[in-house]
């Protein structure tokens, strides 16, 4: 093995070398840290900063905010006709009609501070539904009152009104339908032959048709949209609720 040469300047060795000298030399070395408290190197800094935003962008764009809806069948429909409790035939179902009906009943609890639980409205202020000539008619004017409401003047059964009517487009489209269902069936008598029924379909075309007529409408507007003219979405049959 090599020794080491002679000419090594050493001049430590050789007592030469001054205080400054030594110092200057210390200073030069690198400094060993402890374990874990090292600088990061600009390039790992790069590379992970890219791995979190690409990786963050990603999860953002495909978690659906966590929400396990991606996951549920679009084609699962629950039964909508539960069976009846302490029926005498335990598989008897309660008509979709009726289940319909009750839940419309539910969400008028919306409605009754001002048409009143039995529809007849508060005389001056509030329009009855009772025999209204709006409630009979067809549901296209009934769909685009509920999607952005009324504001007065407006007239009901030869009555003047003049108020607020509030738009309910945030109940979402099956609660529209059955309010509109529960409206129909109960406080009017209907053309010959109508079942007086509303469907989610059809409120899903109101919201089409009048989704962005933001200002709630004026009697003029209303007027212009034919008395008998009815939103589309097929028939149901009542028992079933199967589109007929
Ligand atoms: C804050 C009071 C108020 C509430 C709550 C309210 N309405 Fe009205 N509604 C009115 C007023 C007032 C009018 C008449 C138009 C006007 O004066 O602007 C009206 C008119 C109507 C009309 C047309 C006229 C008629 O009498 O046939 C229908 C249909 C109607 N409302 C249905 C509903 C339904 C369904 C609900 C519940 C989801 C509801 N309203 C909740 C105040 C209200």
């Amino acid at each position: 093995m090599e020794q080491p040469s002679e000419d090594r300047n050493l001049d430590y060795q050789r007592g030469t070398a001054g205080a400054a000298d030594l110092h200057d030399a210390a200073k030069r070395e690198v400094k060993i840290l402890p374990a874990g408290s090292g600088n990061v190197s600009l390039p790992l800094l790069i590379v992970s900063s890219l791995v979190l935003i690409v990786g963050g962008g990603h999860l953002f764009s495909t978690s659906n905010g966590f929400r396990d809806s991606i996951y549920a069948d679009k084609y699962y429909h629950p039964d909508p006709r539960p069976v009846v409790a302490g029926a005498a035939d335990a598989g008897a179902k309660v008509a979709w009609i009726d289940e319909w009906m009750d839940e419309g009943k539910k969400v008028y609890g919306n409605c009754i501070a001002c048409h009143q639980a039995n529809g007849s409205g508060l005389p001056g202020a509030f329009p009855p539904l009772a025999g209204s000539e709006w409630v009979s008619g067809g549901t296209k004017r009934l769909g685009a009152i509920l999607m952005a409401g009324i504001n007065g003047p407006f007239h009901v059964e030869g009555q003047a009104f003049n108020q607020l009517m509030p738009a309910w487009n945030s109940l979402g489209d099956e609660k529209m339908a059955q309010v509109l269902t529960y409206v129909r069936r109960t406080f009017v008598q209907l053309p010959e032959g109508e079942d007086g029924v509303v469907t989610t379909e059809m409120m899903k075309s109101a919201r089409d048709e009048f989704g962005a007529h933001v200002a709630p409408f004026t009697e003029a507007e209303l007027l212009a949209i034919p008395m008998d003219a009815h939103l589309s979405g097929a028939k149901v049959n009542l028992e079933t609720g199967d589109p007929l």
